[in-house]
């Protein structure tokens, strides 16, 4: 129940309506006055936002009208973001969120989220109460070590787990009052940021890794205790820190990290559609990628587990994947491999030359998942071309200016033949009288489905195997005649109904799992539709429920 009247309604972003209270509710609520005499729907509202949006210059200026108009009425704010995802998005989220992150501390209106600091070890679970919702189902939680790939922000790289949340709701319809963003400051080796007297985070350089983990260790048990149905989601550590901090406590708790599995799952959307436009399967193909750090070992590690579902036991799998990466291909007489990378370092003599690795692998797709734009080349594409009818070119870097190479680059270097998708979304291209869509590997056609899945069934954990499920869903919902377009990614403008779609199907598995933490239902979409948040305000009167 919200006992609040008169002003503090209009401040309160969840209650403020601002030209859309009725007559009965200004009455009730003491808001004669306070707004203009009208009462507008939310369509006339939309319109006034659409011409606003209009007259700023730049995507960062949209992008600060947007997190504003959030701040003040959460419901516009949806249904502004909701009405036209494929335009709203990428404002929203990639690419502008990088720009937004890099100027972060200079571009700083208002809190949104919350900000621990490893001074306040032994008391997190004191700070977490502080948050004002009791019921957080999601905390996306950063130490910004790797943002995108711009590298180490620090506190800058706190708009990364405010923008991913919102896609939770934007894409997926998770209602907003459950998702809470959390930067982990444990300082930063940024320079620049270390001297920018508008920096927000601690003015530190990075502790030690024992450190930071025990501080980590002391987080993810408070939230188990404070938000006992919390999932928490890790986004933009550094590669080593996603991956070790992923097998400490995927087996104890309810976690993801989205660069490792998320970007794993979209990925192999992509590689099962570019299997079947060849009509292939993905145990027939070959793969070589350029980079080995989280986004690429998470993927290769997915791949191998898809490949194991259709019956190659996990060394076949594996002997399936290469990698290469800024020492070179990994082969077994490298010292200077991790762990996890290891079991894609094959038989092979040494080599730092990609194209050579290409002519002796012989891979059907390379993968760009380097962080470095330009990387594949020329050379690179035609060596692709020479091996193979349609050879699979994936540049994932993002923002757009490190993608391994564009897809015009593609297309034309290949003579139409590349299977192509990016990390960013990029226009279609025409290339000797053909319309090439490329597609865009974005996370956030399963984050957000996984996390509706999760929010509806109240899962326990989070599995590999749901992000493979929804990376089969994603594909299957791409129809024949797109496919042959070249592209791999259904379109964002229906991005909510594929969403519920995938969502449905990973709640499947996760009652098939004895996952959930709720009853099953009868009708899996319709029980994923009816958590679905609206942005429609809500009825509200003396002492109404929030919206
Ligand atoms: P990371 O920093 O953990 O790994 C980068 C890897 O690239 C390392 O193995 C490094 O040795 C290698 N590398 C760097 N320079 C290279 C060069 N010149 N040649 C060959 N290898 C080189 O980064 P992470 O987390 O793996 O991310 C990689 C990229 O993937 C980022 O640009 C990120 O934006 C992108 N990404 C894309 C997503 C998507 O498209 N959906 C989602 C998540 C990440």
């Amino acid at each position: 129940m919200s006992n609040l009247r008169g002003i503090e309604v209009l401040w309160d972003p969840k209650l403020n309506k601002s030209t859309a209270f009725s007559e009965e509710e200004k009455q009730a609520l003491g808001l004669v006055g306070l707004v203009p005499d009208v009462t507008e729907s939310e369509d006339l509202q939309l319109q006034r936002v659409n011409l606003q949006l209009a007259q700023k210059p730049t995507d960062l200026e949209r992008y600060i009208y947007l997190i504003n108009l959030l701040d003040h009425n959460e419901t516009l704010f949806y249904r502004a973001v909701m009405s036209d995802p494929a335009r709203f998005l990428p404002i929203v989220y990639d690419p502008t969120i990088g720009e937004a992150c890099l100027k972060f501390g200079h571009i700083y209106r208002q809190a949104r989220g919350m900000y621990l600091s490893i001074t306040r070890r032994g008391k997190v679970k004191e700070v977490l109460k502080n948050w004002p919702e009791k019921d957080v189902r999601f905390i996306c939680v950063t130490d910004a070590g790797r943002i995108l790939g711009l590298g180490d922000l620090g506190a800058n790289g706190m708009g990364i787990p405010i923008g991913k949340l919102q896609l939770y709701t934007a894409c997926a319809g998770v209602p907003p009052q459950y998702l809470l963003p959390m930067y982990l400051d444990a300082g930063t080796n940024n320079e620049q940021y270390l001297h920018d007297p508008l920096y927000l985070g601690m003015r530190k350089t990075r502790p030690a890794t024992d450190e930071l983990y025990s501080f980590v260790d002391e987080f993810v048990q408070a939230v188990q205790e404070v938000f006992p149905k919390c999932c928490i989601h890790f986004e933009d550590w550094t590669g080593v820190d996603a991956v070790h901090l992923l097998q400490r406590y995927r087996d104890k708790y309810c976690v993801y990290n989205d660069d490792v599995q998320g970007t794993a799952g979209i990925v192999l959307a992509g590689m099962i559609n570019a299997a079947k436009i060849k009509g292939k399967k993905l145990s027939d193909e070959r793969y070589l990628f350029l980079g080995a750090g989280s986004a690429g070992i998470g993927l290769a590690d997915l791949l191998c587990s898809a490949m194991t579902q259709e019956r190659l036991s996990r060394k076949e799998a594996e002997s399936h994947v290469y990698m290469f990466d800024i020492n070179g291909l990994l082969e077994d007489t490298r010292k200077d491999l991790v762990d996890f990378q290891k079991p894609y370092a094959h038989k092979h003599s040494p080599t730092r030359d990609f194209v050579a690795a290409i002519e002796s692998i012989k891979p059907t797709t390379i993968i760009g998942v380097s962080t470095v734009g330009g990387t594949f080349t020329q050379k690179v594409i035609e060596a692709m071309s020479r091996i193979n009818d349609r050879p699979v070119i994936l540049a994932l870097s993002n923002p757009t200016d490190h993608a391994e190479c564009t897809p015009e680059q593609a297309y034309t270097w290949s003579k139409g033949k590349a299977v192509y998708a990016a990390g960013v979304q990029f226009p279609p291209v025409h290339y000797d009288g053909q319309t090439f869509l490329p597609g865009q590997a974005n996370n956030f056609y399963i984050f957000p489905a996984i996390g509706m899945a999760v929010f509806a069934t109240v899962a326990s954990r989070v599995t590999d195997e749901m992000f493979i499920e929804a990376a089969r869903a994603v594909a299957d919902q791409v129809p024949a005649d797109s496919l042959k377009q070249g592209l791999l990614y259904p379109l964002q403008s229906n991005i909510l109904e594929t969403e519920i779609q995938t969502a449905a199907r990973v709640a499947k598995l996760i009652f098939d799992s004895g996952l959930a933490r709720v009853a099953r239902p009868a009708d899996m979409v319709a029980f994923i539709r009816d958590h679905v948040y609206k942005p429609e305000y809500k009825v509200q009167s003396a002492r109404s429920k929030t919206a």
